[in-house]
């Protein structure tokens, strides 16, 4: 479910008129929203070439009526885009709170269908989710059966590996934040003239906590150390119609709530069905540090030059070069035209019949950040979907300055606001960041932690695999170059819950 939104700026923007107002209200009030919104007459939607192709609407719709899915019942944040404010709120008054939920917010968040088409574009995407106070201050009793979510992601501390809550944005480290609004568009004044006029509908019912302005980077779909990112989403059932070669096609019950392939199905509510849980996390990235030890730590190997060993050695810490070409497929050198194919750039398992899939790191090391959170060949055949997340985050904070650059160290904050959605964060997430990445042995005794995102408390990393040339080598990272400035775990609501239950 990849929608990214466009970097051109939007040139024509027109009132929708839609359906007369009398049949609009003969509609539940989760299909009368959108119809009279403003839309737009070019797309916001664009399509990096490394990024597979999104499904046409009608494409789409025609998988989820075979798959039994209704896309219209589910929020549409699945995505990157080019501009996106995250708002953090808490409820001040749930009484008044909970009719403006109905009212105001409802007909303004945006639906997977609506994302597909140009011509259900809103000018700003708005989405909703709520962490579990959220959903104790509106009263929610029933339980949504998750225990990392019901305790909130501070409880989490240790378990993701963080060195306590000192990073930590004090906002998250606290226990007012109730729900996120997520805003996304393709220019900020947009996302501005949303933000004030929801706030002026909502008056005191809410009160702000916390926000992040995330923005894509010059080069579209990248993140802040410049690899292409989002590329290795999986194609869900039921909304992706035509998965890539090597894509990760999952059942859409390991994203959505309640679906076939949703092991957890059975703890969760009716009402929940079709929802999702949103991890989101703030990872600040020292970036000139990182690009300081590539410099420092190039590969030596004959035919190469010392950018090039450096280069390299980026790209197995992540698995991939920064074009997106696989590492698996491409050992040596960046293939841009590979990184750019998404018919080719998924389409590798880390298995080669010349080379001992157990003890061969001529091509991608065991530790590289795809290989953690991804083993794909290394846990069998085939590979178990149960792990899967969709990722839809987006770099935050500026470009790295002269000044940081020349003296290799980070003086203004930025890095990537993460998201990920997924029906089971216990399966997911957290299973992913602590259980694979944070553990020096997996897949293999003594291969080290994740490179990228492992973290051990704080303490340096010693990493196996890095060299090609000799895969005893170890490499000892004494920085973590991301650092969690924490985050909250959320659950995106079904529209259809919004009036069943959460405002009522
Ligand atoms: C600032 C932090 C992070 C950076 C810079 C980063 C960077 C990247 C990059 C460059 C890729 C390759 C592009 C792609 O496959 O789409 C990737 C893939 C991926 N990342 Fe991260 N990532 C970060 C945090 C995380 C976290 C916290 C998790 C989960 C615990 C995660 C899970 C994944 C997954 C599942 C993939 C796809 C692997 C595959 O299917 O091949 N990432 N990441």
């Amino acid at each position: 479910m990849k929608i990214r939104l466009s970097s051109k700026l939007v040139a024509a923007i027109v009132l929708f008129s839609g359906l007369a107002s009398g049949a609009l209200d003969s509609l539940p009030a989760f299909q009368q929203r959108g119809s009279q919104k403003p839309k737009r007459t070019s797309s916001l939607l664009i399509n990096p070439d490394a990024q597979p192709d999104l499904p046409t609407a009608k494409a789409a719709t025609a998988a989820a009526s075979a798959a039994g899915l209704n896309l219209d019942d589910i929020q549409g944040d699945i995505l990157q885009k080019n501009q996106e404010l995250f708002y953090f709120f808490s409820i001040a008054n749930a009484t008044a709170f909970k009719p403006k939920l109905a009212s105001e917010i409802l007909p303004l968040i945006t639906t997977t269908t609506e994302l597909l088409d140009v011509s259900t574009q809103p000018i700003t995407v708005l989405n909703i989710a709520f962490s579990q106070r959220g959903l104790t201050a509106l009263n929610v009793t029933t339980s949504l059966g998750d225990a990392s979510f019901a305790h909130g992601q501070l409880a989490d501390i240790s378990t993701l590996g963080d060195p306590g809550s000192t990073n930590w944005v004090p906002q998250f480290a606290g226990t007012s934040v109730h729900g996120v609004l997520l805003f996304a568009s393709d220019t900020v004044d947009n996302i501005n003239d949303a933000v004030s006029s929801l706030e002026s509908a909502l008056g005191d019912s809410i009160t702000k906590v916390y926000s992040l302005a995330g923005a894509a980077r010059p080069v579209a779909g990248t993140e802040h150390f410049g690899f292409q990112d989002g590329i290795s989403n999986p194609a869900v059932t039921g909304f992706t119609a035509a998965p890539l070669p090597g894509q990760f096609v999952v059942p859409a019950g390991v994203i959505l709530v309640g679906e076939t392939g949703d092991t957890s199905a059975s703890a969760r509510p009716a009402w929940a069905k079709d929802g999702s849980f949103l991890v989101f996390r703030q990872l600040k990235q020292l970036v000139p540090e990182f690009n300081k030890f590539l410099a420092d730590h190039p590969i030596v190997e004959d035919g190469l030059t010392a950018q090039q060993g450096s280069d390299l050695l980026g790209a197995r810490m992540v698995g991939r070069w920064k074009s997106g070409a696989p590492v698996d497929l491409a050992p040596r050198f960046d293939d841009p035209a590979l990184g750019a194919d998404p018919t080719r750039n998924n389409n590798f398992t880390f298995s080669h019949p010349d080379a001992v899939l157990t003890t061969n790191q001529t091509r991608c090391p065991f530790a590289a950040h795809i290989r953690k959170v991804r083993p794909r060949a290394d846990l069998g055949t085939p590979e178990n979907t149960v792990r899967a997340i969709m990722r839809s985050g987006i770099p935050y904070g500026l470009e790295v300055s002269d000044e940081e650059a020349a003296s290799n160290t980070t003086s203004t904050e930025r890095g990537l606001a993460f998201v990920a959605y997924m029906s089971n964060p216990s399966n997911g997430f957290r299973f992913l960041q602590q259980a694979w990445a944070n553990n020096p042995n997996f897949a293999h005794a003594g291969v080290g932690v994740d490179p990228i995102i492992g973290s051990l408390v704080g303490a340096e990393r010693v990493i196996t695999g890095l060299d090609p040339t000799n895969s005893n080598v170890t490499t000892t990272l004494t920085t973590d170059f991301i650092i969690s400035r924490g985050g909250e775990y959320f659950f995106s609501p079904p529209l259809s819950a919004i009036t069943s239950t959460l405002s009522v």
